[in-house]
């Protein structure tokens, strides 16, 4: 392990932290880096690790202790680089071993704790493993993957779709049996019932916690372990392969394909695995109902999983309440809740609910509300710069999904602008691996980090919040009706979080001083006793008791020490 600055000491050490309550992650504000975005330390055009190291300090003056990474081993990238060929290794374009070691000092250094993902659900088709099932059916390698013969008519063996689109078989004429991808046919799932594949994961999974990466977001965590019949899901719409990948995905009930209660023996094995090292474990869980989610959250496995129903709720004020509401009516221990509004898969959420300046702001009333609630909330890498989806002309896209631009997934996934000038200061090279995506001077970090107002500050303001109030992160949770369908609020302890989910001004009754206004527009330390919100507005505020407790929202670091 990498030696750890006594600031990681006391959390990391402590197995079983979930239960305890003393958890790290509890506490951590996360941030999604797009590692082949983020920044280009050695010039040819492509983010790497060496250019994470560079900008650490971005993070740390974010006030950001828990950075999750995409994949960094070797790929040939038909699906960006979750199409993986060596568990163990570094892609070259990427870094090397060295790199990683040096990268996970310099964060630990900054009391920054890093989480690699992990992609356990399929390997690449040119993967050693796949590659020895291809060529001998016999072989031990054969029974990693999900083969199946043909049905009666010669079609796939059932009628389960991939999340991509299409059917989720591809034949392999050389055997004459079909194989199950969740993904793209370059993807072939891994058989999670064959007890090779779990020991091969548990080594791969030693290995990084030896080397001291801080855990591990996993890849499709709700796609693991398939009905072990392979019984066809349900239909509930007509289906065909020509309909958009949503609509395919949504025209079958996802019964037997993912969320089977077995994957949650899985996390349990890995839960034993990462004790000993304080490890945490980070699941996709990408399952829309919420009491299926919840379910992946039960036993000891996952500390964390994310909840991607914010993604889906457009600037609809019911829908939006309904979205933050229905994990936590469903989740056992609030906790485990982690918080996206934006990711590498999903329309940035800026554009998501409007696009431009309005965007930006309901983008950030969104944000004041994941901050505040119980659970753990991430950013996803420019979403602090108020990032638009970047444009991505037909000829420069490189997502295998989807050749229109509305399921094309590299509008969220374009550099990272950093600073006015050539590439926005991501890269030196004279073309970058996508293009800047249209950004302006005004997006970049160098033109908003210190200015007053700009979006950078105004999250930078919101992560100190949370980062300086215990009961933003552990005072008890109940919803707060303030008397009008336009809100969103809620009480933690003595605090209230209010935001104007609207279109129309609205008076919200809450009485207090004002800790944080997201459009800036009440001063922060003003006493109120209701506050007119402007559609998009977003409050937090303490009251009288608030303040007497906690030392009031203008002296935030007074109680870090209880944190
Ligand atoms: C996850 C990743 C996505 C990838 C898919 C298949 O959903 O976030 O980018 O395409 O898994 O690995």
């Amino acid at each position: 392990m990498t030696d750890r600055p006594p600031g990681l000491d006391d959390a990391s050490s402590e197995p079983g932290g979930s239960a305890s309550g003393r958890a790290w992650w509890h506490h951590a504000v996360g941030y999604a880096v797009y590692l082949r975005s983020f920044a280009d330390a050695d010039g040819d055009g492509i983010g790497d690790l060496a250019g994470v190291i560079e900008r650490l300090d971005h993070l740390s003056a974010l006030g950001v202790d828990l950075l999750w990474l995409t994949p960094f081993h070797p790929s040939p990238l038909a699906d960006n680089g979750y199409d993986i060929t060596d568990y163990y290794g570094v892609d070259p374009t990427l870094g090397d071993l060295e790199t990683v070691r040096r990268l996970l000092d310099a964060a630990h250094r900054r009391s920054i704790r890093v989480v690699m993902d992990l992609v356990p659900n399929h390997t690449s088709n040119q993967h050693p493993w796949f590659r020895a099932a291809l060529a001998d059916p016999a072989g031990p390698e054969r029974g990693y993957y999900l083969w199946r013969d043909p049905a009666p008519d010669g079609g796939p063996p059932n009628n389960w779709v991939s999340c991509f689109g299409g059917p989720a078989w591809t034949l392999d004429p050389g055997s004459g049996q079909y194989y199950l991808h969740l993904f793209l046919p370059e993807q072939p799932d891994l058989d999670w019932r064959n007890p090779a594949v779990a020991d091969e994961f548990d080594a791969i999974i030693r290995f990084w916690l030896e080397l001291g990466v801080d855990g591990f977001r996993i890849d499709v965590a709700q796609g693991l372990v398939k009905d072990a019949a392979l019984r066809s899901n349900p239909q509930l719409a007509p289906w065909d392969p020509g309909q958009r990948r949503e609509q395919q995905w949504a025209a079958f009930e996802h019964r037997y394909d993912i969320a089977q209660p077995e994957t949650l023996d899985v996390f349990g094995r890995w839960r034993r695995l990462c004790d000993a090292y304080g490890a945490v474990l980070i699941g996709e869980t990408y399952v829309l109902e919420a009491d299926r989610y919840a379910a992946m959250l039960r036993g000891d496995g996952l500390d964390l999983g994310f909840w991607f129903g914010t993604m889906h709720a457009g600037w609809d004020a019911a829908a939006l309440r309904h979205a933050l509401a229905a994990p936590l009516q469903h989740v056992d221990d609030h906790r485990v809740i982690a918080w996206a509004a934006s990711s590498l898969d999903e329309v940035r959420v800026a554009t998501r609910l409007g696009g431009g300046e309005e965007g930006r702001r309901r983008a950030l009333a969104l944000a004041t509300l994941l901050f505040c609630l119980p659970g753990v909330p991430f950013l996803y890498q420019g979403e602090e710069l108020g990032l638009l989806e970047g444009i991505v002309a037909p000829e420069s896209r490189t997502d295998p999904v989807g050749a229109d631009v509305q399921q094309s997934r590299d509008g969220c996934r374009t550099p990272m602008p950093w600073a006015p000038g050539p590439n926005f200061g991501f890269s030196t090279a004279a073309r970058t691996w996508l293009p800047d995506g249209g950004r302006r001077a005004e997006d970049t970090v160098a033109a908003q980090l210190g200015r007053d107002g700009s979006w950078l500050e105004r999250y930078r303001a919101l992560v100190a919040l949370r980062r300086a109030t215990p009961a933003l992160r552990q005072g008890p949770f109940a919803w707060a009706d303030l008397g009008h369908d336009a809100l969103g609020a809620f009480h933690r302890g003595p605090w209230t979080v209010a935001a104007n989910l609207g279109t129309e001004p609205v008076v919200a009754p809450v009485a207090g001083t004002v800790a944080f206004d997201s459009l800036g527009l009440a001063e922060v330390g003003a006493q109120v006793e209701s506050i007119t919100l402007a559609p998009a507005q977003a409050v937090v505020v303490a009251t009288a008791r608030a303040s007497a407790v906690e030392g009031g929202p203008t002296t935030p670091d007074a109680d870090r020490s209880a944190a």
